[in-house]
């Protein structure tokens, strides 16, 4: 049996840690070979909770269930976490504007970063799910300096399987035959869903659609706005499906892509001109617990427009919350 690694969560009470928290407990994250311990963060207010979802943990007799612990101290949680999903963030209130919303994230942000710093695995794989995601993890990698920044990543992954659900409705083609779709930007809905490198089954997707204004006024704006159309469908925020793709981020981080191209949000090195340490949306591939950005695409003008679009807001952002660092 291979030793169990430490997986935290934090926001475990929430939506997103119920759908969650079983699917790594059942060994979907990092393997049905891989045990895991849970470490379970959530704020005082909502330790009860958290008990009642270790119950249920409990309940279902995970056999890679090694262990879980529940607190409402991030220098707990965290202590040798080799994987760190930063779920939990201050959501918008009724009046509260992008600056405080941020405002009070970077409060949140900035003490989980320091915490990794002093007590985390010096290779922990950490992914903010919480938002604003990109700014989020931009913070904290910030927050800490003793890690090294590439194993900080926001999730886009969300944006990404939308848009190959889409992309698979359109062309009345599975969902698992689309390859080399990919994200750009920010996880709102500025970010930039490109298909120009897409094929299915070998054919090219973009040829196949031939619709740029599907691309423009449906594709774009469906994928980008999809999370408002899920609240306003169920009343709630989209959480299995932002659970599922935080299970898929890590898992391919972790297990690799067979050379697939997925999408994360991750530290800039400066490609395809997105300024150095911008928390930014990338097509990658992943190997051996690394990924590597996809190189040598071609960027048209519209595409560079959208990506500067994106960009910008990023900036402006980072911008708002620069006093925190
Ligand atoms: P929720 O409100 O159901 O749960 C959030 C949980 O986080 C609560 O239990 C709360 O007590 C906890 N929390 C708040 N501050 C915390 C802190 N400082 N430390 C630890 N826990 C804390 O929200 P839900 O639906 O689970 O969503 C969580 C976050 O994920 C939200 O910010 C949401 O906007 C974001 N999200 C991100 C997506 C993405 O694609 N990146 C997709 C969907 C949601």
């Amino acid at each position: 049996m291979k030793a169990p690694v430490r997986v935290a969560v934090t926001g475990a009470a929430g939506q997103i840690g119920y759908s969650l928290l079983f699917r790594i407990a059942s060994g979907e994250m990092l393997g049905k070979d891989q045990p895991v311990i849970l470490q379970l963060l959530d704020l005082p207010q909502a330790q009860t909770a958290v008990k009642g979802v270790m119950m249920e943990l409990e309940d279902c007799a995970f056999p890679l269930l090694a262990g879980m612990i529940a607190t409402d101290d991030p220098n707990v949680a965290f202590k040798d976490a080799q994987v760190a999903l930063l779920v939990g963030a201050r959501p918008r209130s009724k009046g509260m504007e992008r600056k405080d919303l941020l405002e009070a994230n970077g409060a949140i942000f900035t003490v989980q970063g320091k915490a990794l710093n002093d007590h985390a695995d010096r290779n922990v794989k950490v992914l903010v799910v919480g938002n604003p995601a990109n700014t989020n993890a931009y913070i904290a990698m910030k927050s800490a300096p003793d890690l090294d920044p590439k194993n900080f990543t926001a999730m886009l992954r969300l944006d990404h399987n939308r848009a190959l659900s889409q992309l698979a409705a359109k062309t009345g083609t599975a969902v698992s035959d689309i390859e080399h779709m990919l994200v750009w930007g920010n996880h709102s809905p500025t970010m930039y869903a490109d298909y120009r490198f897409a094929t299915v089954n070998g054919e090219s997707l973009k040829a196949k659609i031939n619709d740029e204004a599907w691309n423009r006024d449906v594709f774009l704006p469906t994928v980008g706005k999809r999370g408002a159309a899920i609240i306003e469908a169920r009343g709630l925020s989209s959480a299995a499906s932002a659970a599922n793709a935080a299970i898929d981020h890590i898992h391919d981080w972790v297990l690799g892509t067979n050379g697939k191209w997925v999408t994360m949000g991750i530290p800039s090195d400066g490609s395809y001109g997105i300024p150095e340490g911008v928390m930014y949306g990338f097509p990658v591939v992943c190997e051996n617990g690394e990924y590597t950005i996809v190189q040598g695409l071609e960027i048209d003008e519209f595409s560079r427009e959208r990506m500067n679009l994106t960009l910008a807001e990023l900036e402006e952002e980072r911008a708002g919350v620069a006093h925190l660092l």
